[in-house]
């Protein structure tokens, strides 16, 4: 980001029209001022997925994804937001035009730098694998059963063994050392202030974007030093979390075959694709992210995750599994045998046996009862619902067949019977549906829970429509701070948008959507499900004076169940001095929410003034000075 100034990303953001972008991808229908149809990022049987024209963006109701049409472009087609950006401009007949500015001159210039020094020293790499200090790394590769063809395919190289090669290299062609320290190509040297190559003595893999632009380079030691590969750094092109290995050689292969091999390693990928199994891609030692998930989906739901028998955290793998199969994905596993991984499985045995591993993947399922079982004993009553607890999450939502196969196993694996198995699963699908998420709490209190659930609640919707009406207006905020105070918002991520909503606020050509850029990933997704929210009712003055007044209350009603609390606590220690002080609050409280139940407007606001001059009146936030200085 920042590479495009803020005005113009505004202008091509104006200038496109998310509902023509949207409609490349999803059939929508028009429903009152917004369109909906089967979200194309996870499974979506009811259309959950909502566009707003008015407001310029989009929200899943189902699983929570939303934001402008950079962010639509972003996650549906893999690009970066710079590339997002590139891509509308070039749509909508923008020309990003030249800043004349030294500083933009500058920045525009090391941009270039960036992106061209990844790309020469891959050509440098190349080049460097038939210099004579390379005959260690010719033979290694050669070792490892490479063919010339897939060297070049997977464009391989070498970095030499001296420590500013690359450094000498790229130094001659005119770039600055600064510019290829940020390029991840270069360190400095803390102690010494010296700058040196990254990459030393090793083959050299270049990474993709799936542009099929190097974004950055995994570099592999020849013998058993460690580490034993060395990766570029994050960079303002290369996120590990969102880059797959090989994706770029491999996208028509998982197109035309219907599905997608995820493997761990480089050289897992390239040799599946030396063998002939190019639909595989790596996930480069990471556990699968959404944002993997996300962009494999636009290519096959089908998704095999073939990971190193031995592979360490299995329940880091599962983790990705579940993310995997909740965006809509079919999820299989293959475990390698004798601990084996795929590269050394299709050299010592072939693609055939290969395809065949791969034909008789475990469902997910399966697989996580295996891995269960294969914990050792699974006796106790416990056990069993630790196991289903595990296992029931693949399960839920599905119907007909697959589930009673799931059940099956389940009753088969643990020796119960299918009528305890059926139950347990309806009664976690029913805790599913109330939004429990952790069982453990219901069980210790369910009582507590489901009121404190249900007060947040309230003034979390108040809450959320406040801010609807700020982002509309943020000269609302004014009102808002001095009758709450200066931390309106309780929901934390809603206090962090309104205060970047007031910041952009302050530049000139406001409007919502800009906030997308600013945002995190969590409260884009936020924003644009309140921006999605209609305002209710049609005077925002009005509308807001009650909302305010219905988050006042409930911070009184919390306040009071607070000093309830706390005088219950005193009244075993017996300080009485702060005791009064509560009480007399505690009445003030009342006396304000009572008066206000009963409209008597003027009575409230007294005791209000009241309430506010004896104690230090900030959103709930009583400032101790304030109440010992009565
Ligand atoms: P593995 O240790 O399984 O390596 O790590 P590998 O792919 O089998 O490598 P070879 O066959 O010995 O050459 C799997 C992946 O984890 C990442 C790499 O992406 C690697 O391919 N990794 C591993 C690192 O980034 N750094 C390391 O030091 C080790
Ligand atoms: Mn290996």
């Amino acid at each position: 980001m920042g590479f495009i100034p803020d005005e113009i990303i505004e202008t091509v953001r104006l200038r496109s029209d998310i509902l023509h972008v949207v409609s490349r991808h999803v059939q929508l229908k028009k429903k009152g001022k917004n369109y909906t149809g089967s979200c194309p990022f996870h499974d979506d049987r009811t259309p959950s997925f909502t566009v707003t024209p008015d407001k310029q963006i989009f929200h899943c109701f189902g699983c929570n994804v939303g934001g402008d049409v950079f962010k639509f472009l972003m996650l549906k087609e893999g690009l970066t937001f710079f590339e997002a950006v590139k891509t509308l401009a070039e749509q909508a007949g923008i020309v990003l035009p030249a800043d004349d500015s030294p500083a933009a001159h500058k920045r525009d210039a090391r941009r270039e730098s960036l992106k061209q020094i990844n790309n020469l020293a891959k050509d440098f790499f190349i080049k460097n694998l038939q210099h004579y200090e390379a005959a260690a790394a010719r033979n290694y590769l050669q070792g490892r059963g490479l063919s010339p063809e897939v060297l070049e395919r997977f464009q391989i190289g070498f970095a030499l063994p001296g420590w500013q090669t690359l450094l000498e290299y790229l130094g001659k062609k005119g770039f600055q050392q600064q510019d290829i320290v940020e390029a991840g190509l270069a360190v400095i040297k803390a102690e010494t202030g010296r700058t040196y190559d990254r990459f030393r003595n090793r083959v050299m893999f270049p990474i993709w974007d799936a542009a099929g632009r190097v974004v950055g380079f995994g570099g592999r030691v020849l013998d058993d030093t460690l580490p034993k590969y060395l990766n570029s750094p994050e960079t303002a092109f290369f996120s590990k979390s969102r880059t797959l290995y090989g994706l770029y050689q491999a996208r028509q292969h998982i197109r035309e075959k219907g599905y997608v091999v995820v493997v761990e390693g480089y050289m897992d990928v390239i040799t599946a694709h030396q063998y002939g199994a190019a639909n595989t891609v790596a996930s480069l030692g990471t556990a699968l992210t959404v944002e993997h998930g996300r962009i494999l989906m636009n290519y096959s739901r089908n998704v095999i995750i073939a990971y190193d028998a031995d592979a360490a955290g299995v329940a880091a793998t599962i983790r990705g599994l579940d993310i995997l199969q909740d965006l809509g994905c079919e999820v299989s596993v293959v475990s390698v045998p004798d601990g084996k991984d795929p590269d050394d499985y299709l050299r010592r045995y072939g693609v055939e046996p290969w395809e065949e591993l791969i034909r008789r993947a475990s469902s997910l399922i399966e697989y996580k009862l295996r891995h269960a079982a294969g914990k050792g004993n699974v006796r106790t009553v416990a056990e069993k619902l630790e196991v289903m607890r595990q296992v029931f999450p693949s399960l839920a939502s599905k119907g007909g067949v697959e589930r009673e196969e799931g059940l099956k196993k389940i009753t088969r694996a643990l020796n119960l019977s299918w009528e305890t198995v059926a139950g347990e699963l309806k009664r976690f699908e029913e805790n599913l549906s109330k939004k429990w998420t952790d069982p453990d709490k219901i069980v210790k209190n369910t009582h507590t829970i489901i009121r404190k659930e249900e007060k947040f609640d309230a003034r979390g919707k108040s809450e959320s429509v406040l801010l609807r009406l700020v982002l509309e207006d943020p000269s609302l905020a004014e009102t808002i701070r001095s009758e709450i105070g200066e931390v309106p918002f309780k929901n934390h991520n809603y206090q962090r948008i309104f205060k970047n909503c007031l910041e952009l606020y302050n530049k000139p050509g406001y409007r919502p959507e800009g906030l997308f850029n600013i945002l995190d990933n969590d409260d884009q997704n936020l924003l644009s499900h309140i921006l999605t929210l209609d305002i209710p009712g049609e005077n925002p003055i009005k509308i807001l004076k009650s909302y305010i007044d219905s988050i006042n209350r409930c911070i009184r009603q919390e306040r009071r169940e607070e000093i309830l609390e706390e005088i219950r606590d005193l009244e075993k220690s017996g300080n009485s001095a702060i005791y009064n002080d509560l009480l007399r609050e505690l009445v003030l409280l009342k006396g304000i929410d009572e008066a206000e139940k009963a409209g008597d407007q003027d009575r409230a606001a007294g005791f209000l003034n009241e309430y506010k001059k004896l104690f230090n009146f900030n959103n709930g936030n009583h400032l101790r000075e304030g109440r010992d200085s009565i």
